[in-house]
């Protein structure tokens, strides 16, 4: 029986679609290990740089919060949806690596996972002179980190300073690409005005594939001291983040030819499933894996291979499904305009009645002791509907 669940991408078997993004998972070899066992499909390996600012240890500044604002203190209470604000880890100097980084070769090896390498230099000479010795090694695939959202750190050009020169990213792309025979993936900053555009040039200058997207770069107060938190600009993340990531990877599953690594606010199975609809061959989860441990991420994949052992499809003929139906808006128009219809016998008249109140379309007046809906007023929005507490409300095509 073919298994559904393995994946090929940029020409290399993943036995699942799941892998770790870069992060603080991928420096050390006991850390790959622990998640490498646990069975995931590929694991990326900590960003080694060139520039200082990012390789200083005083730079690692996490801060966990759920999506109200508290910060999370210990591991029972994680939210499902939570903010993972950071600064660092601390990037890892190449000289520094380079024994760890074969280590982790025969880990990976051991235990049949992909390990991908992750560069963030600073000067072309060094992305192409990192590229090489990981291909040396024998990395089979390299992933430039060209969207880290700490490329302030530095005068040099870093992370999403350089996804925001399209040129300059196509120059550094482009060097190693000619540089190296492996397949190499460009992760970019969704700090662009377009992505399409920039994966377009990217596409014209050899890349196979794009990891998309890097994270934001946010701003966290803290209310009781009126302080930034963490001092001020860093990245933030979390589950929260998953339809922009969505729309931007099906952006460029539409406009392009490349091959996608989804990445940023992937935290579940149903997560991981979503990225592949909107046209991710392969899934990057960093924050989720690095806060809930390994247990989690061995559920995860268990759920997702179940999932796959019941669907008649593969990963790559689920790919895309739903980029595919992405209808613009221009073609709104030819979808049927709606209306609300109200069911009089359900609609208990409440005092308060949110639907009169949040109908921004004037379209319900209260007339002799009932709600009179004017259809050509209604837009069909479906206000009305979500804040009735009596499900009275229904929305019909005209
Ligand atoms: C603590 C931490 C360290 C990270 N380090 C790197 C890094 O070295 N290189 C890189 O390209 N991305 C790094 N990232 C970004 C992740 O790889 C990933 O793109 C991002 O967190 C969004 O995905 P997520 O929602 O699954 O976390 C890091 C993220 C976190 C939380």
């Amino acid at each position: 029986m073919i298994s559904k669940i393995k994946t090929n991408f940029c020409g290399i078997e993943f036995k699942n679609p799941v892998v770790i993004a870069s992060t603080d998972i991928g420096r050390s070899v006991e850390n790959f290990e622990k998640f490498a066992k646990a069975g995931v499909g590929g694991i990326i390996t900590k960003s080694v740089t060139d520039a200082a600012p990012l390789q200083s240890k005083g730079i690692t500044m996490f801060d966990i919060r759920t999506i109200d604002g508290v910060p999370v203190d210990d591991c029972d209470t994680v939210p499902d949806n939570y903010y993972f604000f950071s600064r660092g880890g601390s990037m890892i100097a190449m000289e520094k690596f380079e024994e760890t980084a074969k280590e982790i070769l025969q880990i990976a090896k051991q235990y049949d996972v992909v390990p991908i390498a992750s560069i963030c230099a600073s000067k072309i000479e060094n992305w192409v002179a990192y590229a090489k010795r990981f291909e040396e090694m024998g990395y089979p695939m390299l992933e430039l980190n060209l969207g880290n959202p700490h490329g302030e750190a530095s005068k040099d050009k870093l992370g999403f300073k350089i996804s925001q020169e399209t040129d300059l990213c196509v120059e550094v792309a482009s060097s190693v690409v000619n540089a190296v025979n492996i397949p190499v993936v460009a992760k970019l900053t969704p700090h662009v005005a377009d992505l399409t555009v920039l994966t377009k040039a990217l596409e014209q200058a050899g890349v196979k594939a794009v990891t998309v997207m890097h994270r934001y770069q946010g701003l966290v107060i803290d209310h009781e001291t009126l302080e930034p938190v963490i001092g001020g600009y860093a990245a933030i993340g979390g589950p929260w983040m998953k339809p922009l990531s969505l729309a931007n990877v099906a952006k460029v599953r539409n406009a392009t030819s490349l091959e996608i690594m989804g990445s940023n606010g992937a935290d579940s199975a149903q997560d991981v499933l979503d990225f592949i609809y909107a046209g991710a061959g392969l899934v990057q989860i960093g924050s989720s894996m690095m806060l809930k441990g390994v247990e989690y991420s061995r559920n995860l994949v268990a759920e997702l291979e179940a999932f796959f052992d019941a669907s008649e499809k593969t990963v790559s003929q689920l790919c895309g499904e739903v980029a595919r139906k992405i209808i613009s808006y221009k073609e709104l128009n030819k979808i049927s305009a709606r209306k609300a219809v109200i069911d009089t016998e359900k609609c208990l008249q409440c005092a308060d009645k949110p639907c009169l109140e949040r109908c921004y379309y004037q379209a319900l007046t209260p007339t002799g002791g009932t709600l009179v809906h004017d259809d050509d007023s209604c837009s069909g929005c479906g206000m009305c509907k979500a804040v009735c507490t009596y499900n009275a409300v229904r929305i019909e095509k005209i």
